[in-house]
This record gives structure tokens, C-alpha cells and sequence, in this order.
């Protein structure tokens, strides 16, 4: 990350009787946020509050393993939920993590970049993954009330978007989970990986969890290939 840290105070620390992960401090305007080669596939991973984040760091070197890091290049977005269970787990990622306080600290006047704007524009692709029944039931409805909702909601649809539902079995096997699902790919034209059946973290077994890495980084590194193909031969 190319931002300075900021260690949380070590007595409040003692205090809670916990300890707390390193968090930076909000971007500011001077932020810029640009392509870095042609060459490269710009991947947007979406973070949402499901138990499955605990999945990031496979799924982001599965990612650069099967796509080459030369070719990819990954920008993360969550959500604060999302980014409180990384923290719970103590989850470190080398790659940019961009959350809601971002968007309102980067913005001061007219001409400042408007974080949501930006990272749409930046990138190629989006992978929504894990994706929980709030954010999953928000974009169906329209909301843009966060940093990951606004994205999703000025996203250009001719760009590609998957997402990887992950949820309990109830939450899955709810009407309205069909019902947003629907929303997204039919509307949208997002395209769904969808979830599998396992024994779950809270203990009900069903379908809901998310589709394995394996899976979810099959999709995106055939797409990273078929992006590139598709660029270099029009250049
Ligand atoms: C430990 C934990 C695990 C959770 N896992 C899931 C999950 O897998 N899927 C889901 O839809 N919600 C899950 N939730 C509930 C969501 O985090 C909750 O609905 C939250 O409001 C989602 O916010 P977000 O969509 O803004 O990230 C979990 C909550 C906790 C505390």
C-alpha cells in the first residue's frame, strides 16, 4: 500500500483487551488513481460482509498465478462490514484497499476526484466476490448508499462484472434471493458464479457458500485472456 500507517493507540488496545489491526489513514485529494499499462487487465474485487472474505488473499494470488502478475493488476473496494471481518481475521493485502471513508476524504471541491467515479473508470472488470445478501438485495433495488453500491451503481455495463453470492442456506433459499439474482443478470447482465454446497461457518449444511477460488479465478483469468487477446489485436 502507498499510504502512510497509522498504529492505533496500544493502551486503548489493553483496554478492550484485544489487538487491533494497523489501519492508514483516509486518502486525500492528492490520490490519483490511473492505469498503470495497456497491457494490464484492470480487476476491481468487491468486498462484501460474508465470512467468505477470509478467502481474499487465496483468491488474489490464485489470481495473479493464473493470469501472470505482469498482465493484472487488482484494486480492492469494500464494504465496512467486509472490511471489519478482514480486520477480525487480521487479514493484510498488498493491493489498495479503498473503503467509504475514502470517497468523503478525497473529495473537497470542484475538479477533486470522486472516488466511485474514479475506480469505475479505472477499471476493466469487476468481481463481486464474496457477495452477501445485504449488498446483493441493495444493488437489485437500486441503493447507492456506500462506497461498493455507488461503483456498482455507475458501473458501465458494457464492462463486465461477476459476482459470487455467499450466504447461509436460508438466506439463499429465500424467495427474494432469487428474486435480486435475477435483477442482476437479467437486468444488469452480470454474470453469476454460483455458490455450492458445504458445511457452512455457522454450522447449517446447504448450498449458499461461495464457489471455491478454483472456480471463482477459472472465470476471471479466461476473461483476463480473452480481454487482452481482444486489445493487443486491436492495437
Ligand atoms: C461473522 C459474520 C459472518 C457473516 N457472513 C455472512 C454471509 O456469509 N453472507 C451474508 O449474506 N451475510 C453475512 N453476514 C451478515 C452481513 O455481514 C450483514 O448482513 C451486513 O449488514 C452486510 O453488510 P454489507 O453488505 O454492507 O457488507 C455475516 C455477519 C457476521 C457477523
Amino acid at each position: 500500500m502507498d499510504d502512510d500507517v497509522v498504529v492505533i493507540d496500544e493502551d486503548e488496545n489493553e483496554k478492550n483487551g484485544e489487538e487491533t489491526a494497523e489501519i492508514r489513514p483516509p486518502l486525500t485529494r492528492s490520490h490519483k488513481i490511473t492505469r498503470e499499462s495497456s497491457e494490464k487487465h484492470n480487476l476491481l474485487l468487491i468486498l462484501t460482509g460474508s465470512i467468505a472474505v477470509m478467502k481474499v488473499t487465496e483468491l488474489i494470488s490464485t489470481l495473479y498465478e493464473k493470469c501472470g502478475k505482469q498482465r493484472l493488476s487488482i484494486k480492492v473496494v469494500t464494504t465496512e462490514n467486509a472490511m471489519k471481518l478482514l480486520q477480525i481475521q487480521k487479514l493484510e493485502l498488498d493491493e489498495m484497499i479503498y473503503e467509504d471513508r475514502d470517497e468523503w476524504s478525497m473529495w473537497r471541491e470542484r475538479g477533486d476526484p470522486v472516488l466511485h467515479i474514479e475506480l469505475r473508470k479505472w477499471a476493466d472488470s469487476a468481481l463481486i466476490a464474496p457477495l452477501d445478501a445485504n449488498t446483493l438485495a441493495k444493488i437489485a433495488n437500486g441503493l447507492c448508499d456506500n462506497l461498493v453500491t455507488s461503483v456498482i451503481r455507475a458501473w458501465d455495463l458494457l464492462k463486465p462484472c461477476y459476482f459470487a453470492p455467499a450466504m447461509n442456506t436460508h438466506m439463499w433459499e429465500n424467495p427474494l434471493t432469487l428474486q435480486h439474482r435475477n435483477v442482476l443478470k437479467s437486468q444488469l447482465k452480470f454474470k453469476e458464479i454460483c455458490p455450492i454446497q458445504k458445511e457452512l461457518i455457522c454450522g447449517d449444511t446447504g448450498q449458499g457458500a461461495m464457489a471455491s477460488v478454483g472456480t471463482i479465478t477459472s472465470v476471471i483469468s479466461a476473461l483476463v485472456r480473452d480481454q487482452l487477446a481482444i486489445r493487443s489485436k486491436g492495437s
